[in-house]
């Protein structure tokens, strides 16, 4: 089980290490942008209110914590997480503008911050590459305050037929795509595996709830190939 675990997070680091660089236009070609349109439905459904707290746990190149932040113009104060060294470089650099903002390094597994921290815990395209989804899951429990809000977007499972069909041929062609602009297959060839292996949309709500969470609810994006997770730490 430990060297399990340890394979995984040790694949997953290879992966961000390979794809880094082109991490942004790689999320903008293989999802022709539709990528900015969920994130900003994901920060429309937290609708965080001035001056709110916000841990950001799998950060990668910033996106959610830039969002949250230009909703109040600065005003919230964002914690973002990241283990991967260049994700970490690139999303830091991306976001030096915002005073708001502060980086940490490490797993969504072991989060070094005080229980009771954040109005906010949010985890997009995160929680399908940690390598322990319960301890994930129990530590977003711990650092929320009483009241605060779990939000996880993610890939998840498709609802339409024609459209699952569509979508799946569409997502043979990702790894070759990743190869030309990328230049390695490889990453591509986790993700499409990694979403297939991942939860449907009532799994991850039941892992939710198990964790701690009431009032847990989903909504799907463009017919579940993404879905929004939410839940309450009451
Ligand atoms: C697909 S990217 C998502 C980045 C960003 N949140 C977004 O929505 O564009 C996944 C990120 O999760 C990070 N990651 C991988 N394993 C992790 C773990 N165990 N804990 C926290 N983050 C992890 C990766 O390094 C990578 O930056």
């Amino acid at each position: 089980m430990k060297s399990t675990i340890q394979d995984k997070a040790k694949l997953v680091n290879s992966v961000f290490s390979k794809v880094y660089n082109k991490y942004d236009l790689m999320n903008d070609v293989m999802s022709l942008g539709i990528h900015r349109v969920w994130k900003k439905k994901f920060i429309d459904w937290m609708n965080p209110s001035h001056g709110s707290s916000l841990i950001d746990v799998a950060s990668g190149t910033g996106d959610i914590a830039k969002l949250f932040s230009l909703r109040h113009t600065n005003f919230s104060k964002v914690t973002c997480v990241e283990p991967n060294e260049n994700m970490f470089r690139i999303g830091r650099k991306n976001l030096v503008n915002f005073k708001n903002i502060k980086w940490i390094k490490s797993t969504a597994e072991i989060l070094p911050v005080e229980d009771n921290m954040f109005d906010f815990y949010s985890i997009s395209y995160g929680i399908r590459n940690v390598s322990d989804i319960n301890k994930t899951l129990k530590e977003a429990y711990r650092v929320l305050k009483p009241g605060g809000r779990f939000m996880c977007l993610e890939f998840s499972k498709i609802d339409n037929e024609l459209i699952n069909f569509l979508y799946k041929n569409y997502s043979k062609a990702i790894p070759a795509l990743g190869k030309y602009i990328v230049g390695s297959s490889q990453p591509y060839e986790y993700l499409i595996n990694s979403i297939d292996a991942f939860y449907n949309q009532e799994q991850l709500l039941k892992l939710i709830v198990k964790n701690g969470f009431t009032n847990v609810k989903y909504r799907n994006l463009s017919n579940g190939i993404s879905a929004i997770h939410s839940g309450w730490k009451i």
